[in-house]
């Protein structure tokens, strides 16, 4: 099984790493623009192997795409950060070149590629490689539910006080501060919905902070985040690769599910080999249902900057 990971930057490279480290696929190739960048971040990985028992090969090319010839799932990273205070959305102007060419390239040599989509504004880029690949929907994904949901559980575990593993909870809508739905009302504590350990305050508290997550650690950190971006990126890798069916909330085109036509917004999905093996339609009450057009509508308009 070959990976290649556009964008040898952090999010990338921590990517790369989480795939070597779970063990699943024979080569990771990491492409970045910048000469001999992802070769060094390659062999510094590489030297991490012994210590950390992987198999996995990870090579680095400086924009080589002849070297990702047949992978089997390719990740596009690539693009700019936010920095403090940006939106995603802000992101879409060069971004939009960078997705396009990318994805152009990879196809060149891996037309039957599953592609993952990580570059932000990321559901108006997922729409965009769908616009111009023309690839059956199931092979493009966008990765930002399965992160929002990282960071939702992060936050009812801290607030409940125990431990995230003990947590089942997703986000849909799109992956924005103001797009993202996190639905505290079917989250759970093994089983247990969360609304029985927390009130509504602490609920909505949970809520808020999940959603502005990404741009807490921006402001952090001074550029975006790429541990659990990076774990989340490597998780939908895996289930695809593997074959797991994990059910993740993923941006796909919508065709009639949720109501919705010609958008890529986060709903839960199945992730097999084919991609995406299904897409699962919850039953949102009034209330989420509302906020999921909203969310649409958000996106909508993102999608129509794109020239
Ligand atoms: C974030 C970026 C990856 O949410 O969108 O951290």
């Amino acid at each position: 099984m070959k990976i290649t990971i556009v964008g040898a930057g952090a999010v990338g490279a921590s990517c790369a790493e989480y795939i070597a480290i779970k063990n699943f696929a024979s080569e990771v190739v990491l492409l970045d623009i910048k000469e001999n960048y992802a070769e060094g971040k390659a062999m510094d990985l590489m030297q991490t192997a012994s210590l950390n028992s992987f198999d996995t090969l990870i090579t680095g090319v400086t924009n080589d795409y002849l070297r990702t010839a047949d992978s089997h799932i390719a990740v596009i990273t690539s693009g700019i950060p936010r920095k403090p205070g940006m939106s995603r959305e802000e992101l879409i102007g060069i971004n939009a070149g960078i997705v396009s060419s990318v994805s152009e390239n990879l196809l060149k040599y891996s037309p039957n590629a599953i592609l993952i989509i990580v570059s932000n504004p990321m559901d108006t880029m997922t729409y965009l490689v769908h616009k111009k690949t023309q690839i059956a929907k199931n092979r493009i994904i966008g990765m930002g539910g399965a992160l929002d949901s990282a960071r939702f559980k992060y936050r009812l575990a801290e607030a409940i006080n125990c431990p995230a593993s003990d947590i089942e909870g997703m986000v849909i809508g799109g992956h924005s501060d103001v797009g993202m739905i996190p639905l505290t009302r079917l989250a759970t504590r093994n089983s247990i919905p969360v609304f029985k350990f927390l009130n509504d305050k602490l609920l909505s508290e949970v809520a808020e902070a999940t959603k502005v997550g990404g741009a807490t650690l921006t402001k952090m950190l001074g550029t975006s985040a790429w541990y659990a971006p990076g774990a989340a990126v490597s998780s939908l890798v895996h289930s695809i690769a593997c074959n797991q069916r994990k059910m993740m909330p993923c941006s796909v085109l919508l065709d009639g599910e949720y109501g919705q036509k010609d958008i890529c917004i986060g709903v839960p999905v199945i992730l097999g080999s084919n991609g995406i093996e299904e897409i699962v339609e919850l039953d949102l009450n009034d209330d989420e249902i509302s906020h999921f057009k909203l969310s649409v509508e958000g996106v909508m308009r993102t999608n129509s900057l794109l020239k």
